[in-house]
C-alpha cells in the first residue's frame, strides 16, 4: 500500500545467460521474472566488475507494470524504478519497484480487483496476476481482516505457515520482521522470494525490519538487501528511513517502529512517533496498532530484556494515545498478554502479541515459569495470527497454529 489509491509492486529480473553476460551487456539483455515461477535458480555474475556490471543490465532493461480491471484488456502501464546490488560472486538481479495509482491515470479504485503484468514487453514479462486494492480509508471500510506473520525463514514449516495465512484469506499482511534468514548468504534472498511471491503478488504486505535484516554484505555489515529489495511508504508519512513509517488501511492506523533504529526520548524516531500519532483522526482510523520486532512484553527463555529502554521510552508514547494492540516477534513461539502498561495488567493499556512463529531454521523457544501475571496465553508452536476489525468498538484476534486445520483456533481474544 503505497498511499491513499496507490499500491507499491516490486519484482526481480535476471540474466538468461551469464558466462557471456559481460560481451551481452549493453547489447540484449533477455531476462526471466522471479515472480512467475519460471526463474531457475541463482546465477552468478561476471567476476569483474561485478557492480558495474549489474548497472548495465539495470540500464538495459525497463520497469513497467500493465495492468487493468479486467485480465484481458491490461489498459493501463506505470514505470519505476530499479537497483541491484553486487559482490565478487552475487548480483541481485535486477530489482524493480513500480508505483500504480500515484502517475496520470490518477489514483486506483478502491476495494477493486486488478490485473497486471510486471516485466518488460521486450524482454520477459510475467503471467497475468493479480490484487485487491484496500478499501477507502475510514469506518465505513469496516470489517477488515489483517494477517501477521514473523520471523518466517525459508524451511518446510515455513512454507506451512504461509499456506496457512493465505487461506486465512486477510485483505493485507503485515510482516514483524526476520525475513530470509539469509545471513549474509545472498542467494537465500532469492529462494526467499521465491516462496513467498505465490503469496505476496495477491495481497500487500507491510513489512518491519528484525535483526536478520542487518547482516554481513561484501565486507561491511549493514541493511543492502533489506533496502534494495523492498518498498517502503516512509516519505508518504514524514519518515526519512524505510526503518519506521505508518499507514492506514481500512480503519486502522498501523506504527512501524523500528527496533534497530535510535528510539529514546532525544531521538528522530521518538519525535516522528509523536507527530505521527499526533495527526491520527481516530472517527476516522479507530483501530490504532503498533508493530515492532523486538517484543517490550516477553516471558520467554530468548531474548530477555534486550529492548527495556525502548520500552521504557515509548510505551507511555503509546499509552498516551491509546493504542489496540502492540505485535512484535524475534521470540520464535507464541505469547499474548492481557491489556497492560508498565509491566502490569491495565485496562487503557494495549494487548501485547508476540507472532515470531513463523518457522525459521533457528526452531522454537520455550518458556521461563512462572508465567507472568500479564501473560495470558503462550505456546512454542509454529503458525499465523489474524486480526479482524470488525466495527469501530470491536475486533477478534485468532492464533492458528500450524498443526491444526486453519479453521481451528488455538488462541482466540
Ligand atoms: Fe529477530
Amino acid at each position: 500500500m503505497a498511499g491513499p489509491g496507490a499500491m507499491a509492486v516490486s519484482w526481480v529480473t535476471h540474466p538468461e545467460e551469464d558466462d557471456a553476460l559481460a560481451l551481452r551487456a549493453g547489447v540484449e539483455v533477455a531476462a526471466t521474472i522471479a515472480q512467475d515461477g519460471a526463474w531457475e535458480g541463482h546465477r552468478t555474475l561476471s567476476k569483474h566488475h561485478p557492480q558495474r556490471t549489474c548497472e548495465a543490465l539495470a540500464r538495459q532493461v525497463n520497469s513497467l507494470v500493465r495492468y487493468g480491471t479486467a485480465p484481458a484488456r491490461l489498459a493501463s502501464a506505470a514505470e519505476g524504478n530499479r537497483t541491484c546490488y553486487a559482490s565478487d560472486d552475487y548480483s541481485s538481479g535486477t530489482l524493480h519497484t513500480v508505483l500504480l495509482g500515484v502517475g496520470e491515470g490518477g489514483p486506483l479504485a478502491p476495494n477493486t480487483q486488478y490485473f497486471y503484468m510486471v516485466g518488460d514487453s521486450d524482454g520477459a514479462q510475467s503471467e497475468a496476476l493479480s490484487f485487491t486494492t484496500p478499501p477507502l480509508t475510514g469506518p465505513e471500510s469496516l470489517p477488515y481482516r489483517l494477517g501477521l506473520i514473523g520471523d518466517l525463514g525459508q524451511t518446510e514449516n515455513s512454507a506451512q505457515t504461509l499456506e496457512h495465512l493465505t487461506a486465512s484469506d486477510a485483505a493485507s499482511v503485515i510482516n514483524v520482521g526476520d525475513l530470509s534468514y539469509a545471513d549474509g548468504y545472498q542467494p537465500r534472498w532469492d529462494s526467499y522470494m521465491r516462496l513467498a511471491a505465490p503469496h505476496t503478488q495477491r495481497v500487500a504486505w507491510a513489512l518491519v525490519e528484525g535483526n536478520h535484516e542487518e547482516e554481513m554484505f561484501d565486507g561491511e555489515e549493514g541493511w543492502v538487501a533489506y533496502e534494495r529489495r523492498f518498498w517502503f511508504p516512509s516519505a508518504q508519512c514524514g519518515s526519512n528511513t524505510p526503518f519506521y513509517y505508518s499507514y492506514e488501511v481500512a480503519g486502522a492506523h498501523v506504527v512501524m517502529l523500528g527496533s534497530y533504529a535510535a528510539y529514546l526520548e532525544d531521538s528522530e524516531q521518538f519525535a516522528w512517533l509523536r507527530r505521527d500519532l499526533a495527526s491520527v483522526d481516530r472517527s476516522r482510523t479507530p483501530w490504532l496498532i503498533a508493530v515492532m520486532h523486538a517484543p517490550w512484553y516477553n516471558s520467554n527463555e530468548k531474548h530477555q530484556h534486550e529492548v527495556d529502554d525502548m520500552a521504557a521510552a515509548m510505551e507511555p508514547v503509546l499509552y498516551e494515545f491509546g493504542a489496540d494492540v502492540v505485535f512484535a516477534g524475534h521470540v520464535h513461539a507464541y505469547e499474548r498478554s492481557y491489556r497492560s502498561f508498565r509491566g502490569e495488567r491495565n485496562e487503557c493499556g494495549p494487548m501485547y502479541i508476540n507472532i515470531g512463529d513463523g518457522g525459521n531454521r533457528e526452531g522454537l523457544n520455550g518458556f521461563l515459569d512462572p508465567q507472568p501475571k500479564w501473560s495470558t496465553m503462550r505456546e512454542p508452536s509454529y503458525g499465523h495470527g489474524s486480526l479482524l476489525l470488525q466495527n469501530t468498538t470491536h475486533a477478534l484476534w485468532q492464533w492458528h497454529r500450524n498443526q491444526d486445520a486453519v479453521r481451528v483456533t488455538a488462541d482466540e481474544g
